[in-house]
């Protein structure tokens, strides 16, 4: 039927289906930003305002839709500077997100700036709860929501004429945030600036800017360390199409995937007759239509340190959602509709649920096939992925001179990545017959590499082009949904998109390996440990993904934090040994932390308990065996990703400074072991507690991990950064073409980034490890270092043609303000320098090409603090604040570092309190959607605060270290500690739900 829309007061007449939404009905009309995240009206990425009011467009029939008025963000505002055309810019709702640092991945954006513009249209001035509350059903996996709350604040305040729009950050007020080097003083908490704070301007820059003790290296940069606006800024508070699905193409067909109703079985026979009949269906494909190649899914370099286990598709399924047919047809509908019309008939097998009987004698066994692919120690026989044996010195030997031995076992689950923008792909043959993929996807460049064999193309005839990519965390990592689009175009001939639903995120799609941990540890009377021992049953689901690898760095972490005091700090005693075995379960993988928050809850609960049973104190017991600088990570001689190890000394550590901050800021030594603290006045059934965990990451993988970078340099004056990195919303377009900026003495308007494209862009293995600002970086800093030499030895030269002063050699010459300076003043303009080098004498063009490897993999440390209440009636618990300080190196952007903080804090909340995906014993999945699985949202948000203490990293040049993954790691045991303290729960497994808590008190109860 044909409808009328009027959208930002434009009339579209559409042909709608009867039970069209009106999120398709709008996409087709190209408003691309209105997003899907889900088809349920739970995740809100898809809103946009009808008659002034916030409605979700995916659960919106186009049909009401007729005769209202629809409103996107694409009506709001857009950029200052269109050429010769005049506009009133941005929206102050716009500016204030793009300036605060309130967009990270930007897919939620479009939509959290409909629902305060409608906020602040019925209240120009609302308080931080009503904010709060109007945001409430939008989720955001990114931020934490402290940026896009202070970034609606401070619009408000503009519109009401009580700010100015573009003050965010004064000098002044930047002062305020960055702590010269230590003088034994403890700078103003968060609270104590808060309340001597006046402006608008003021209270939002306290709230979005973190405390940054600098470090004295820092003191003459212009760009690094700033909290510049991050470079895609302006083209997502616009909802500009600028995501994989934001893409038109003629003649697009729309894949589906039958997924498997079993656990385990095998396909005795299929027949696609009937669906390949239907009317718009222009191709299924079983197993026995495309080749059978081995593969890994494992976004990783080569050779993948995994078993290749997986094929597109099978004549066996090992989980309920696992492939069993590709469709691809002219509507989603129509797929729909014929994968139904697919029959299989199925010889169903025993199914291991329980990781716990994987390695059981006569266990079924999951992986049969003779392709099968070992790698290390892993044995489809025995259902074993893989398996770690690591000792370093004698734990036994360890435990023998301990005064006592502490051996507990704890257990972590099985968590979603729940990036907002599903995963998405879209495949089509170029004007040269060669396959682009365009995808959402952290590893563009292992896209390519991996799909090849599968595609049975040459990498050559292959390009992956990453646009911007809805949030990540590890679930991207993962070379996952990009065949199943390329076999369809190579079927067809046509360009196909596959875009997950949600639910198939749920079942399908990658998640955290759940583990069950026993930790064993030898502790004499005076809190020095003398042994310490893990061991870790990790279940990998049904292909072995990450296995190895994340298993590895559960280890290889945490594992490597508490090396003992005395004598064992020169020689610690430490096991660790993992078993990660096959279930049929569906795949773990990567997920934001790689392994190292399945090992932080097991070992920080673990070291809480010892103190507490010896009566140290728990603070003291953890420095007195913490790790230190200039010793040796003692991971280094043993392990390393399955390839060579190499020994590593950690050449920085800010732990214990670390610990003075974050102690201050949220009251510790107020609140530890003070009785009338823990109560609640006038309410008996409440009790608070505070907690800590001390957690160490790693920066990249050494002697493995590469990044590349281009740079151009143009006639104006201006650079194109071309870089292989992924930015996956961290921001890292943003802080390499800072780096880039310092280098060459130019502000960061003048760097044009493009990430990344196999085709142009230099090589990079992708987001992950928490690799891209030191990696990549470096890579960045060594091509602009190769342009700077050129635009010196020019200037020199043009300086010396000009006259006017002594000689010029190009080694004096100072890059500063986009300017080329001799020591006597004398200089020319970038804009010079570009236009004399492409048109006027000896042109060149000025361009540098660089790349980097590291032999070393430098860990960030951090202490985390967790403030909870508990309801002892109940089990309750409500997180009160949570205060992270972190030694992540230098801070190269304080916006988008803290923001990293803030996020990953506010995921690891989840794996804290809530976050869990639980299997029947079928094997098929209770939790199918954001209805069952609850991910926080604005208004439920504790008070969070990040410090960042600086310390400089001499291994990079400007002495970065990594920050995006360990706010995943100390959430969880430091809320589980402060829960002990609150109520005497003694909690082995997270999340902490109301049930585990209620009978960890009645444990309690009936041990006292
Ligand atoms: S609420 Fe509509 S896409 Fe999620
Ligand atoms: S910025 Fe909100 S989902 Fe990424």
């Amino acid at each position: 039927m044909k409808i009328e829309l009027s959208v930002n007061g434009s009339l579209h007449s559409i042909e709608s289906a009867p039970g069209d939404s009106l999120l398709n009905a709008l996409r087709s009309e190209g408003y691309y930003s209105v997003k899907h995240g889900c088809e349920t009206g739970e995740c809100g990425a898809c809103a946009v305002l009808i008659d002034g009011r916030p409605v979700n467009s995916c659960v919106h029939l186009a049909a009401q839709a007729e005769g209202h008025h629809i409103q996107t963000v694409e009506e709001m505002g857009m950029h200052p500077e269109l050429g010769w055309k005049t506009n009133a810019g941005l929206h102050p709702l716009q500016q204030a997100f793009a300036e605060s640092g309130a967009i990270q991945c930007g897919y939620c954006t479009p939509a959290m700036l409909l629902a305060s513009k409608q906020l602040i249209e019925r209240n120009p001035n609302p308080s931080e709860a009503e904010v709060r509350e109007a945001l409430s059903g939008v989720l955001c996996r990114c931020t934490g929501y402290v940026k896009p709350v202070q970034a609606i604040l401070h619009a408000a305040a503009v519109m009401r004429g009580e700010a100015a729009p573009g003050d965010m950050f004064t000098p002044s007020e930047l002062e305020r945030f960055f702590i010269p080097p230590t003088t034994g003083d403890l700078p103003p908490t968060k609270d104590e600036n808060l309340s001597s704070s006046g402006t608008p301007a003021q209270q939002v820059a306290i709230q979005v800017l973190p405390k940054v003790l600098i470090a004295p290296q820092t003191e003459t940069w212009k760009s690094v360390g700033r909290p510049e606006v991050k470079v895609d800024a302006v083209k997502l508070v616009q909802g500009k199409p600028a995501f994989a699905a934001d893409f038109e193409r003629r003649g697009l067909l729309h894949a589906k995937v039958l997924k498997s109703p079993h656990a385990h079985a095998r396909i005795k026979r299929i027949d696609a007759s009937l669906a390949r009949e239907l009317p718009g269906v222009a191709a299924v494909l079983t197993h026995k239509d495309i080749p059978r190649v081995v593969y890994s899914t494992a976004g990783q370099s080569d050779p993948i340190p995994g078993p290749l286990d997986m094929f597109s598709l099978d004549n066996k399924v090992r989980f309920v959602g696992d492939r069993v047919a590709f469709v691809a047809a002219e509507t989603p509908e129509i797929a729909e509709q014929a994968l139904k019309l697919i029959d299989v008939e199925y010889e169903v097998l025993p199914a291991i649920i329980d990781s716990r009987q994987a390695l059981n004698p006569g266990a079924v066994r999951i992986h049969d096939e003779p392709e099968y692919v070992n790698f290390a120690e892993s044995d489809p026989g025995r259902n074993l992925a893989a398996h770690i044996h690591i000792d370093i010195g004698d734990v036994e030997k360890g435990f023998a001179e301990a005064d006592q031995i502490f051996e507990f076992e704890y257990s972590v689950p099985k968590v979603q990545q729940v990036s907002i923008e599903p995963h998405v792909v879209i495949t089509y043959w170029d004007e040269d017959d060669r396959l682009v993929i365009r995808t959402s996807t952290q590893v563009p460049f292992h896209v390519r590499r991996q799909m090849a064999p599968v595609l049975g193309l040459p990498i050559k005839r292959i390009r992956v082009v990453k646009p911007r990519i809805g949030g990540g965390f590890g679930g991207k990592q993962e070379v996952m949904i990009e065949d199943v689009a390329a076999h369809l175009t190579i079927a067809t001939g046509r360009p196909v998109i596959y875009e997950y639903t949600r639910e198939e995120e749920f079942i399908a799609a990658r998640s955290r390996h759940p583990m069950r941990v026993r930790m064993k540890t030898g502790v004499k009377k005076d809190g020095t440990i003398t042994a310490n021992a893990m061991y870790a049953l990790s279940d990998t689901g049904a292909y072995g993904c990450h296995a190895l690898t994340v298993a590895g760095n559960t280890g290889h972490k945490s594992m490597a934090l508490y090396v003992g005091d005395g004598a064992y700090r020169l020689k610690p005693n430490i096991q660790f040994i993992t078993d990660v075995v096959y279930t049929n379960t569906p795949p773990s993988g990567a997920f934001r932390g790689y392994g190292v928050p399945q090992g932080f809850w097991p070992v920080e609960r673990h070291m809480e308990r010892i103190a507490r049973a010896l009566g140290l104190d728990p603070i003291e017991f953890r420095l007195k065996n913490a790790l230190r600088q200039g010793e040796l990570q003692p991971f280094s001689t043993a392990w390393s990703e399955g390839r060579e190890p190499s020994p590593e000394t950690i050449m920085t550590n800010g732990l214990e400074e670390c610990v003075r901050q974050g102690r201050a800021a949220i009251g510790w030594d107020q609140k530890f072991g003070q009785a009338a603290w823990h109560e609640v006045p006038g309410a008996a059934h409440l009790r608070k507690g505070i907690g800590i965990a001390m957690v160490m990451q790693g920066t990249a993988i050494p002697y493995l991990d590469m990044g590349g970078a281009s740079i151009k340099m143009n006639e104006d004056g201006s650079f194109n950064l071309l870089i292989g990195a992924t930015d996956l919303g961290t921001g890292s377009d943003t802080v390499l073409a800072q780096m880039a900026a310092e280098v060459l003495g130019t502000s960061l308007d003048n760097l044009i980034v493009y990430s990344s494209d196999t085709d142009f862009t230099p090589f990079d293995k992708g987001a992950y490890a928490s690799s891209t600002t030191y990696i990549s970086g470096a890579a960045v800093v060594n091509a602009a270092d190769k342009v700077a030499e050129r635009i010196r030895s020019r200037a020199a030269h043009m300086l010396n043609k000009r006259g006017g002063g002594p000689e010029v050699n190009p080694g004096e010459i100072h890059l500063e303000d986009a300017r080329a300076m001799a020591l006597d003043g004398r200089s020319v303009t970038f804009a010079e320098i570009g236009h004399d080098s492409l048109h006027h004498e000896q042109q060149e063009q000025i361009m540098g090409v660089g790349s980097y490897v590291s032999p070393v993999a430098p860990p960030p440390f951090a202490a985390q603090f967790a403030e909870v209440t508990v309801d002892i009636e109940t089990g309750m618990v409500v997180v009160d604040k949570l205060v992270m300080a972190v030694d992540s190196g230098i801070i190269v952007n304080p916006l988008t570092a803290s923001g990293q903080i803030e996020g990953g804090m506010t995921q690891a909340l989840g794996y804290a309190v809530c976050e869990e995906m639980l299997y029947d014993g079928q094997g098929r999945a209770r939790e199918r959607g954001l209805r069952d699985y609850h991910i926080f949202a604005a208004h439920e948000m504790p008070d969070l605060e990040t410090i960042f203490v600086e310390t400089f990293e001499p291994s990079h040049p400007f002495g970065v270290k990594a920050v995006a993954e360990i706010p995943m790691d100390g959430v969880a045991p430091a809320v589980g500690n402060a829960i002990l303290d609150a109520c005497g729960a003694d909690l082995a497994e997270n999340p902490a739900t109301p049930e585990r808590v209620w009978r960890a008190m009645e444990d309690q109860t009936s041990m006292a």
